[in-house]
This record gives structure tokens, C-alpha cells and sequence, in this order.
């Protein structure tokens, strides 16, 4: 049977994509006030200013495409029993190939009433936009289907399951910041490796981490021929 790589990823990941990470220099939480964007009182205050920031990000992801380290992860799926939770709202895993892919703060090419959280619609790519007066079936304003701050966390215990299945447990570049997506490293049992691609120093619950200090799509490179050095 194959062994189960679980994969953690964050902005990271896609920041060789074209994508904006949120806390490095320059990132996006520098540019926008995460409590005017990304929490529910902010959709409250100005939910145009919301929207329009979503479609900002939907536009950049219509662009984007999946890199080398996305790509890289789809060839692990003929050695590994592969699943990526990942932090990330873009499709970029999906679109590289990947086949489980659990979203833990949304999806951006998805809409979700404000009146009824059961009713989530794709959103066309040649629509792209969400905007004030979009309604669902029901009538109410579409949102984008993205977990604010301050928002139940909805796909957190799957996760949680599949993260304590791991033989192997990956995390590609997240700053570990957010919760409780950061916790899950607690679930992981304790004699599975655990292996970090990020370039830069990040602080975990963990002292033995193999830290590949790369960006994904060399980390990714690095990961594998380490896997199979170890013959897992
Ligand atoms: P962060 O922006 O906090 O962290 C990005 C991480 O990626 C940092 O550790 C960088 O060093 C690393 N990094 C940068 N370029 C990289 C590259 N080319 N290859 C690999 N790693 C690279 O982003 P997240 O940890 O994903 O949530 O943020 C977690 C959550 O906070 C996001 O999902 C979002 C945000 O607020 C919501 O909006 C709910």
C-alpha cells in the first residue's frame, strides 16, 4: 500500500505564480488592512471595498499559472497516496493536476449566499467579478466563499483526520501565523518525518524538521530526491 504524504501549503506556494504572499515585505496585509478586507465586520462596513478586493485577486489568479512546485507535487501521486491542505484559495493545485485537494479558507472562484451558507456557486471565469446587487436563488447578496478572520473554520477536522494518517507530513511555504490551520502540525504522530520548504526561518511547535530552505518549485525538487534517498 502507498505510504500517505500529507501536504500543508500556504502562500508560498504560489508566490513563484505571480501571487502575492500576505506577510512578507510587501505583502498584501501591508497593502490592505486585513480587518477592512478579510473579516466579517469588514464586509459589514463597506462590502464593496470587499468584493472589489476579491475580484482584484480573482483577476491575478486568472493570469496565474501553476508552477514548477505545484507540478512537482502531482508527480509524487505515483509514489505516495498524496493529499494537499492547503491555506491557498487560488485553484493552482487543482489546475497543476493534483487530485485531493481540501481548501481550508475557501475558494476564490467561488460565490456563497449571505443568507444561505449551503448555496455555493462556481463563478464563471469570463464573469470573474462579484458584485454588489449579485444575488443568490434566494436573494441574497453573493460573497466570496473565502473564511474570514473571526469565521468558523468548516474543513478543519478533515483535516485534522487526514493530518493524524500521515506517514509523511510536508509544509511549503507558510509562515505557520494562522490558526487553527498552524495546529495541525500537532496532529502529526510523532515518528512521521516532517519536512519544510520555505527560503526563509520559520517558527514551529517542532525541533525536528527537515528544513529545505528553497523556494517551492526547488524545494519540491529537493523533497523528492530526499524521499526517495530514504526510500519511503
Ligand atoms: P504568509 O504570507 O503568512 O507566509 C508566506 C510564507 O511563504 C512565508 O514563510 C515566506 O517565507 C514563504 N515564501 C515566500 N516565497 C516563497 C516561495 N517562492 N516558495 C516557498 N515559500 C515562500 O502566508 P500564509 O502562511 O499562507 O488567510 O498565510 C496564512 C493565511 O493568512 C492565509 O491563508 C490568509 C492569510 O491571512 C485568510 O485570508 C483567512
Amino acid at each position: 500500500m502507498q505510504k500517505k504524504l500529507v501536504v500543508l501549503t500556504g502562500a508560498g506556494m504560489s508566490a513563484e505564480s505571480g501571487i502575492a504572499t500576505f506577510r512578507d515585505s510587501g505583502g498584501l496585509w501591508d497593502q490592505y488592512p486585513v480587518e477592512q478586507v478579510a473579516t466579517p465586520e469588514g464586509f459589514e462596513a463597506d462590502p464593496e471595498l470587499v468584493l472589489n478586493f476579491y475580484n482584484m485577486r480573482r483577476r491575478e489568479l486568472l493570469k496565474a499559472k501553476p508552477n514548477e512546485g505545484h507540478i512537482g507535487l502531482v508527480g509524487l501521486e505515483s509514489h505516495f497516496d498524496v493529499t494537499i491542505i492547503t491555506q491557498n484559495i487560488d485553484n493552482l493545485h487543482e489546475q497543476a493536476g493534483s487530485k485531493k485537494v481540501l481548501h481550508l479558507h475557501g475558494e476564490l472562484m467561488k460565490a456563497r449566499s449571505t443568507g444561505d451558507e449551503s448555496l455555493i456557486y462556481d463563478i464563471d471565469p469570463q464573469q470573474c467579478d462579484i458584485r454588489l446587487g449579485d444575488l443568490c436563488g434566494k436573494g441574497f447578496q453573493l460573497r466570496p466563499h473565502i473564511v474570514w478572520f473571526g469565521e468558523a473554520v468548516p474543513m478543519i477536522q478533515e483535516a485534522e483526520e487526514i493530518t493524524r494518517r500521515a506517514d509523511i507530513f510536508v509544509i511549503i511555504g507558510t509562515s505557520m501565523n494562522v490558526y487553527p490551520a498552524a495546529g495541525l502540525l500537532q496532529d502529526v504522530r510523532k515518528n512521521v518525518p516532517v519536512y519544510l520548504i520555505d527560503p526563509k526561518d520559520v517558527f514551529t511547535s517542532r525541533y525536528d524538521i527537515h528544513h529545505i530552505q528553497k523556494k517551492a518549485s526547488e524545494g519540491v525538487r529537493e523533497l523528492k530526491k530526499m524521499l526517495f534517498r530514504n526510500s519511503y
